[in-house]
This record gives structure tokens, C-alpha cells and sequence, in this order.
């Protein structure tokens, strides 16, 4: 008589594990060992029912179906589970002095044009004040980096993203700057605004039925990089922002809040970029860690995701 199989559920867990354990690639191995006993582990806890089980293959199909070139409900999803910010801390523990990096997020776009020192990445935007962002690319011992690259990207006044703007077509409020010979940037845009996270899906559903706010505090996103050196993901937040406290997708960090300084009176800088007042100043300086290894950064998987988002 063949012995009783699956008689309880520690049986299943101990047959699945069992079954994942000759994988023959080690991390792979660890992982698959890893999300068993912990997805086991929390059907287990929380008695899920049959029609909760549904219920949770229905809202992957619907966020699967939501997905494009232009939207990610997944990036939301694990954003605003903080599951993007428990990975950020893990993939980037810098050394004292490292520009401290947070979420990617759901809106970065490939394709932005290269643009000179001082250029508008919102040439489109009628509404916001005038914003000039400045500062310079360093190494951990204050040596500028010449030739770095920001890849910068924001939401427009009205709080949506290109992607977002059925009056766009193509793309606006994006840009790529180099640093010069000192390592300086100048980016023109306007003010950053709050904005709330895109909520006509499940994570949308999900913050409503759990009793949570969409909101993200006012940033501009960056992503920086030079050869030799480790890019860093990150945004700048503006400090009188309401939702530092409360961001949808958890992802301000102390070092990243910065002042954006309202101005009345004309500047010389502000006088060469055609800026009348009142505009708003802001200053950041990126420090970067030298690369230990090439390693995979989160704009290999952006191409990839990229790709399945214009086929599918
Ligand atoms: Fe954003």
C-alpha cells in the first residue's frame, strides 16, 4: 500500500521544499526555498480561504492586464507594500558620504533628450514657478566628477506624468545633463508638486480599503552615473512638503530633503536662463561611491520592462 500523501498542510510544505531542494543553482536554490517557506508560512497564518485565494489571482490578472510601456502597477504595488524600499536598503549600503538612493518608481521613461546646462525639461508647463536645480557630482572625498550623468525626471504642475497626460503626446519634464569640468549641473524645470499615486486599479483599491492616503511628497527623480563609479537612484524632496511624513511608497530619507528657496528678485543666473521672478533655487550636491564590480543597475531592467511593455 503506497504510503498516505498530503495528509497535512506542513506535508504539502515539506514535499514542495523537498521537491525545490536539488536546484542547481545556488541562489536560485535559496530563493525558491526561501518563498515557499515563507508563502506556506503566511497562508498558513492567515487561514486564507478559497475565495480570498480568488481573489488575490484576480487582482495579479488585473494588474498584469494594466501593465504597458507607460504604466507599472506592479512597481506600485511593491512600492507602496515597501517591499522597492526594503530592497533599496538592502541592493545599497553605502558608505558614510554616498548619496543615499530610494524608490525608482512606476514613471521613468527611456528616450529623454540629452540637454545643455540650463536646460527647460519644462518647456511644456505653463502653470509651475520657474525652478532652477543646481549643484555639483562628487566622489566621497569632494572631487568633482566631470562627464557624469543625471537622468531627471518629474511630475508636470498639474501632478500627472507625461505618461499620465492624454493632451501629450510625447515626452515632457525629462532630461539628461552632463557635469562640466568642476562637476556642476543646472537643470531648469518648475516647482515640484505633490501628487497621489495612480489609483484606478488594485493598489488604488488597496490603499482605499486599508485606509491609507496615495500621496507622495514633492520630489524631482534622479538617477546618476559616471564610469568608475556606482549609480545612485534617488530623488530630491522639497522640505515644506505635508507628506514627508506619510509618503504612499515610503521613500524619504533625511539626506534627500532639500530646500527649494522662493526668490523675488532677479539673479544673474536666473537673468541667463530667461527666468523672470519669482522663481525658486535649489541646491544639491550627488556624492558617488566608486564601483566595486559591474553589477546590473535598475536601468538594464527598465529596457527589459520597457520591451515586454511595447509588446504586450
Ligand atoms: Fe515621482
Amino acid at each position: 500500500m503506497p504510503a498516505q500523501r498530503n495528509k497535512t498542510e506542513d506535508d504539502i510544505t515539506a514535499e514542495v521544499l523537498q521537491r525545490f531542494a536539488e536546484t542547481p543553482d545556488p541562489r536560485l536554490r535559496q530563493i525558491m526555498l526561501g518563498l515557499v517557506k515563507h508563502l506556506h508560512a503566511f497562508v498558513k497564518e492567515v487561514e486564507l480561504t478559497e475565495a480570498e485565494w480568488f481573489q488575490a489571482i484576480e487582482i495579479l490578472t488585473e494588474a498584469g492586464r494594466m501593465c504597458s510601456d507607460k504604466r507599472q502597477e506592479f512597481i506600485l504595488f511593491s512600492d507602496t507594500l515597501g517591499v522597492s524600499m526594503v530592497v533599496d536598503l538592502i541592493s545599497h549600503r553605502k558608505p558614510d558620504g554616498a548619496t543615499e538612493s530610494t524608490v525608482f518608481g512606476p514613471f521613468h521613461r527611456l528616450g529623454a533628450p540629452e540637454l545643455p546646462a540650463g536646460g527647460n525639461i519644462a518647456h511644456l508647463d505653463k502653470t509651475g514657478t520657474p525652478t532652477l536645480v543646481s549643484g555639483r557630482v562628487l566622489d566621497l572625498d569632494g572631487k568633482p566628477i566631470k562627464g557624469a550623468l543625471l537622468d531627471v525626471w518629474q511630475a508636470q504642475s498639474s501632478g500627472l506624468y507625461d505618461s499620465q497626460d492624454t493632451s501629450l503626446n510625447g515626452l515632457h519634464m525629462r532630461g539628461k545633463f552632463r557635469t562640466d569640468a568642476e562637476g556642476r549641473y543646472l537643470v531648469r524645470t518648475v516647482r515640484p508638486v505633490n501628487y497621489p499615486i495612480p489609483s484606478d486599479g488594485p493598489v488604488g483599491r488597496m490603499l482605499r480599503a486599508t485606509g491609507r492616503h496615495p500621496w507622495r511628497p514633492a520630489h524631482i527623480h534622479f538617477v546618476v552615473s559616471a564610469d568608475g563609479y556606482e549609480p545612485v537612484t534617488t530623488h530630491i524632496f522639497d522640505r515644506t512638503d505635508e507628506y514627508l511624513g506619510s509618503d504612499a511608497v515610503f521613500a524619504v530619507k533625511d539626506s534627500l530633503i532639500c530646500d527649494f528657496v522662493l526668490h523675488d528678485a532677479a539673479t544673474s543666473e536666473a537673468a541667463r536662463a530667461c527666468i523672470t521672478p519669482p522663481f525658486l533655487t535649489a541646491d544639491f550636491d550627488f556624492h558617488l561611491k566608486p564601483a566595486a564590480e559591474h553589477r546590473a543597475t535598475v536601468l538594464d531592467a527598465q529596457q527589459r520592462l520597457a520591451a515586454l511593455g511595447a509588446a504586450g
